[in-house]
């Protein structure tokens, strides 16, 4: 039994996310921790949401709420939906958390004691009217490059190029409007990240098991020469910096890119809190992260959209090796590309695409995990479109695993009772059935090793599509006005794959997958194991007169009416959308 550590990108707080978030960290995240719990691993699984920052305080703002009181009611409205999207953590806990907040000022501490840090006298717009310094990308106006007239401070939208806020013509506040600008001068602390750049490279050439995408963005940034970075902020929101430690920067708040990914750290430890006792739980918090102290056995995998991967190449581990102690870095990192949504960008504010609470208003959450996870994003970006997403659900779930599982289950039901058949014997179908279902598993097994999700589904897919063509074979239908005892073995055989079926499909669609195994196995002893003695643990659990309870069908159809009329609905356009906006708007 090995041991895993799991984490997927911590999603901001500001607001209901939307698929292409889903798939790009969360979603993948728990189809491997369910994936490596049934291969029998010890998993720990943490996700958060990632409180700090300027978009929380101006989200907070618009809903006209203190940001702690905006940010607790949307911890909960995020953590209910990733349950309802079964989502399997461990924990899921808040960046803002004391446990964090400990962790954050210790590591910026060590950095500090090892040297690499300074503090650097910067130049910031304060904008008085609002009483408060600006970040780059509040501050907007024309770019001096295109004329576009709403650049911001950090890159113009319109012509790419990346700005200084000092930079535009016009400037004025995002915030309140307001062209009472200042520049004025304010220290922040520094990591050294130029200092550390050897020991990264070091760590990163040593990476091999990292794919491609994230191997040449790290590089990227490699090749390019670490910049050093500002970790703190001017801003009231967020960790404040101990002044002991840095006095010239009393009053500052660390930088929201600094907290965060420390966060995996910090929400383990809530987890531990949360689950021993007082005097254990930084036991228990170290055997997964400290190398020293039992995690050295860890395998350490990161799910995120391509767009974090060089915080969690270069800042974070930077910040983990800055600190001269022995933490657990990553060591499987999985990056996504984008999910586009019908040919353009999901957007919050103009209504734009499906967000997850809109998703589980139209069907359960196992249709859009199949779809997601079968389209994901993981060579190229891809594209939500409606028609792609009807096949997924009317091919694959319902016309292939659905259909096998009805097929099989109505004609046993009717020939047979509520029972396992009883008599005949295996021949050379059910030897070649049984050769095919294993060297599916290996395939399936396989690419689920290799994080490959899209060749997972395949697989999986591929190896539901064997008990149609098995029964399209062996007629069952047709041979029990002939031959009941071989009538029976094909049933019986047929019953023994839809339980194969179903405990492969777990980490895809779980609660489909449990209810069928649940209603095949009622409560006769079994564990959810995918491996390759998963075709001999079925038939162990079916053995001939066994009780089954009919399922039910297991999906519904999608027709093209309801297709269209979604379609409509989140395209964006102006009175489509009817009363499912997201709770708050971006
Ligand atoms: O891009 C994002 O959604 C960030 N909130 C991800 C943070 S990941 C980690 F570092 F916390
Ligand atoms: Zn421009």
């Amino acid at each position: 039994m090995a041991r895993h550590l799991i984490t997927s990108a911590l999603p901001y707080i500001n607001g209901v996310k939307h698929l292409g978030n889903l798939v790009g960290s969360m979603l993948p995240a728990d189809v491997a921790a369910r994936y490596l719990r049934a291969r029998g691993h010890e998993v720990l699984a943490i996700c958060a949401t990632d409180e700090h920052g300027t978009p929380a305080e101006i989200a907070a703002a618009e809903a006209g709420l203190p940001v702690e009181e905006y940010c607790a009611q949307q911890y909960v409205v995020q953590r209910d939906l990733g349950e309802r999207f079964a989502l399997s953590w461990d924990h899921y806990g808040r960046t803002s958390r004391p446990q964090n907040r400990a962790l954050t000022d210790h590591l910026a501490r060590r950095l500090h004691e090892e040297g690499y840090t300074e503090i650097r006298s910067t130049s910031q717009i304060y904008s008085v009217a609002d009483g408060r310094f600006l970040p780059d990308r509040y501050v907007v106006g024309t770019c001096p490059n295109c004329g576009h007239d709403r650049a911001r401070g950090d890159q113009c939208e319109q012509c790419g190029k990346q700005l200084d806020p000092t930079e535009l013509i016009d400037p004025r506040s995002a915030v309140s409007g307001s062209t009472e600008l200042e520049v004025r001068e304010s220290a922040h602390v520094f990591m050294r990240q130029s200092a550390l750049a050897g020991r990264i490279r070091e760590w990163v050439d040593g990476q091999e098991e990292w794919p491609q995408l994230t191997r040449s963005i790290a590089y990227k940034w490699l090749d390019e020469g670490l910049q050093d970075r500002g970790i703190t902020r001017d801003l009231d929101w967020g960790f404040p910096v101990d002044p002991e430690v840095f006095p010239e920067a009393a009053g500052k708040v660390f930088y929201v890119w600094f907290d965060a990914p420390i966060g995996y750290l910090g929400a383990t430890r809530e987890w531990a809190d949360e689950h021993f006792a007082p005097e254990r739980a930084p036991t228990e918090f170290d055997r997964w992260w400290r190398t020293d102290r039992g995690a050295d056995d860890v395998t350490y995998t990161q799910f995120m959209g391509k767009d974090n991967v060089p915080f969690h190449t270069i800042g974070f581990p930077g910040t983990l090796l800055g600190s001269g102690e022995p933490w657990k870095l990553v060591d499987r990192l999985k990056s996504f590309n984008w999910l586009t949504y019908e040919g353009g960008k999901f957007s919050t504010s103009e209504h734009r695409g499906v967000f997850m609470s809109d998703a589980l208003e139209l069907l359960p959450a196992d249709y859009w995990r199949w779809y997601l996870m079968a389209n994901a994003p993981e060579s190229d970006d891809t594209d939500f479109t409606w028609p792609l997403f009807g096949d997924a659900v009317n091919k694959d779930l319902v016309g292939t695993f659905g259909n096998f599982v009805n097929r099989t289950v109505s004609q046993v039901v009717r020939h047979f009772g509520e029972h396992v058949p009883e008599g005949g014997d295996p021949g050379d179908a059910e030897a070649a059935l049984a050769a095919a279902v294993d060297a599916r598993l290996v395939e399936y097994t396989g690419h689920m090793e290799a994080l490959e999700f899209r060749k997972a589904a395949a697989a999986l897919r591929a190896l539901w599509a064997e008990g149609n063509s098995y029964l399209e074979q062996r007629e069952p239908w047709r041979t029990i006005k002939v031959d009941r005892d071989t009538t029976a073995c094909t049933l019986r055989t047929a019953l023994q794959l839809a339980l194969v079926d179903a405990v492969a499909a777990i980490p895809f669609i779980p609660a489909t997958a449990g209810r069928l195994r649940t209603c095949l196995v009622g409560d006769r002893e079994w564990t959810d194991r995918i491996d390759a003695d998963l075709p001999a643990t079925a038939r162990s659990a079916l053995t001939p007169g066994a009780p089954i309870i009919p399922p039910g069908l297991l999906f519904e159809k999608l027709d093209d009416e309801r297709l269209s009329a979604w379609a409509e609905r989140f395209s964006g356009a102006d009175d489509a959308r009817g009363a499912t906006t997201p709770e708050v708007a971006t």
